[in-house]
């Protein structure tokens, strides 16, 4: 989380700092700043709350061709404008941004630091008196940042500015996402591609432990040691629009809007020459060595992971684990003797995921990646990578990416199937097409989901989703898009296990959302969801056609049984975004939140 931009060039860094930073409020949005060099000094505006807010006590008078800002995401210390960045040394000289956290801050503090004065409660406060403090000793710049580099222990992406020097920028990466954009009479510095395609689709991938510096003319690249380090830049495959709202109210609407494309999008990708799904055979070889998969993932990464094991086991008889990966690392469970691990990440960030990554890597085990961000820190790290092409995803909630990891984990079972010898009755590509038809139709009933979400949530202080098989799952996704960014307690049930416990919060007029799409366990499920009207609950049934019977809230078209999820979800993001709409929430950066969380 907290996301970072610089400039130094021929122009005025200001409002390509500000813009910048507005693309990357996803990444964290309770404070935010701006440093800028005029000819004289560098100057500070920061402010809590949103980018927005920090344009409102910018002075747009001055000139400056060098710049860095920071939107953040709050780890240590309240959200406030003296915990906003950037920080500054106690001389003033140095000023500094960063992304991560530092882990040893404490201990550097009282080692290094005592009587320094510091102005806020963060832990990047202490990289920049450290910088300070090794200056002040005769070190010069450049020393002083690989001393204090060398000391730090955490994740960090930097970009530091020194008073005494307006031709560079430092900047340095351990952990945390940070690129390098070049121009023809600038360069910039950014957490993701997205903030700088204003100016640049050229950028150069920064590794661990690298320090870079950046000046109108020239990118240095070098390992802590001095070393200098040749790369190419490459070309980032972003199309404008693509991260534009165009004339959607909130990025989350359009995104759910974007499904039905982007299933087709994903069956392009993965269709060879004769239209055959097809997925790199190292992966399918990999798939097929495994006695057993560990499905590692966060959220609603997660959640599509629950799904994706039933579609493994169900079609290529591997059995599936699935863990949460802030859990896997201090709960690992006894692994078999030939174990796969695919990592689900939207974001491919994940600070959570990443730990697990190492740490098996670190064990001689393979692991694929699946994630929306090619380039991405687990895509690089992991030996495979399967990408979900469902475009960038800006709203903190996660909509489109969800259904392109369930459509991108059938395909690698399905091809995995084929591969295996096992003869399945569906055909893929012809169902996936069904289920973006599918899609279409639901996204042009917006109408009705607003009438359910007002109906069943606006008066609400809690929801319950319940569902048998596939449709819990599917569930416990519902309930998460709910809370997040309504704030109403949703939870998500197994409709069978209500009766265990859960039943005892229905009262008269509680919500409970009722998924029936699954034959098997369809009267079953009526029966649940019987029981809880019987104790006063407002009940909204969303059924499947061929399954519904008379009174159901909502009937999606019919499709795969097994691949249901992905059309089942749409009736409740849909709803979520209207409930949070009614009660006024901000749809797309929901408060606590960000879209790429970068801290463990
Ligand atoms: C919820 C949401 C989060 C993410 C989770 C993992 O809408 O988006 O729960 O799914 O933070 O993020 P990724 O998939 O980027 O690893």
């Amino acid at each position: 989380m907290c996301g970072i931009v610089g400039y130094i060039g021929n122009n005025d860094s200001k409002d390509i700092l500000l813009r910048g930073l507005e693309k990357l409020e996803y990444r964290g949005y309770d404070s935010a700043g701006i440093a800028v060099r005029d000819e004289h000094k560098v100057q500070v505006f920061k402010e809590k709350g949103r980018i927005a807010d920090l344009r409102g006590i910018v002075d747009f008078d001055i000139f400056a061709l060098s710049g860095i800002g920071h939107t953040r995401w709050a780890t240590h210390g309240v959200p406030s404008a003296a915990n906003a960045h950037p920080h500054q040394s106690a001389s003033g000289r140095f000023t500094l941004v960063h992304n991560g956290v530092i882990e040893n801050y404490e201990i550097l503090k009282r080692e290094y630091l005592q009587g320094v004065p510091f102005n806020s409660d963060t832990d990047t406060e202490v990289i920049v008196q450290l910088i300070g403090l090794f200056a002040n000793d005769g070190l010069t710049t450049d020393e002083a940042f690989r001393k204090t580099l060398k000391l730090l222990k955490g994740s960090y992406a930097l970009a530091l500015l020194d008073e005494q020097d307006n031709e560079t920028i430092y900047v340095a990466k351990n952990k945390s996402p940070l690129l390098v954009g070049l121009g023809d009479t600038f360069n910039v510095v950014a957490s993701d591609a997205m903030a700088m395609l204003q100016v640049t689709d050229q950028y150069v991938e920064l590794m661990d432990k690298e320090i870079v510096i950046v000046r109108k003319g020239e990118v240095i690249i070098q390992n802590l040691d001095g070393e200098t380090i040749a790369r190419d830049p490459y070309t980032a495959e972003l199309d404008a629009s693509d991260i534009e709202k165009g004339t959607y109210p909130h990025y989350m609407l359009k995104e759910i809007d974007e499904q039905p494309l982007v299933m087709r999008k994903i069956i392009q990708s993965y269709q060879d020459e004769q239209g055959a799904l097809t997925i790199d055979q190292e992966i399918i070889q990999a798939m097929n060595n495994a006695d057993r998969i560990y499905i590692i993932a966060a959220g609603t990464s997660y959640h599509a992971g629950l799904v994706g094991k039933q579609f493994i086991e169900k079609m290529t008889k591997i059995p599936v684990e699935v863990h949460i990966s802030s859990e896997f690392g201090y709960n690992m469970p006894l692994l078999s003797e030939k174990p796969l691990f695919i990592f689900i990440s939207q974001s491919g960030e994940t600070a959570d995921s990443r730990a697990v990554l190492v740490n098996i890597k670190e064990m001689g085990y393979k692991a694929i990646t699946m994630t929306n961000v090619p380039g991405s820190t687990l895509s690089r790290e992991a030996d495979y990578t399967l990408l979900l092409h469902a475009g960038p995803e800006i709203a903190v909630a996660s909509t489109k990416a969800y259904t392109a990891q369930l459509a991108v984990l059938a395909i690698l079972a399905a091809v995995t199937a084929k591969n295996r010898g096992i003869e399945l009755r569906l055909d893929l590509s012809r169902e996936l097409g069904i289920i973006a038809n599918a899609m279409e139709v639901l996204c042009d009933e917006k109408e009705e989901f607003e009438t359910i979400a007002r109906g069943f949530l606006s008066v609400t202080r809690n929801a319950f989703f319940i569902g048998r098989g596939l449709d819990f799952y599917v569930g416990l996704e519902g309930a998460l898009k709910l809370k997040e960014i309504s704030y109403i307690q949703a939870e998500g049930f197994a409709g069978g296990e209500l009766k265990h416990g859960t039943i005892a919060l229905i009262e008269e007029g509680t919500p409970v959302i009722a998924l029936a799409t699954q034959e098997s366990v369809n009267l079953n499920l009526r029966s649940n969801v019987q029981e809880v009207a019987a104790r006063g609950a407002n009940t909204c049934i969303i059924s499947m056609k061929g399954l519904e019977v008379e009174g159901d809230t909502f009937v999606i078209p019919a499709v795969h049984e097994l691949l249901t999820p992905l059309v089942s979800v749409i009736p409740l993001q849909l709803i979520s975004y209207y409930a949070a709409l009614h009660r006024d929430c901000d749809v797309d950066k929901p408060r606590n939140l960000a879209k790429s969380v970068t801290v463990e």
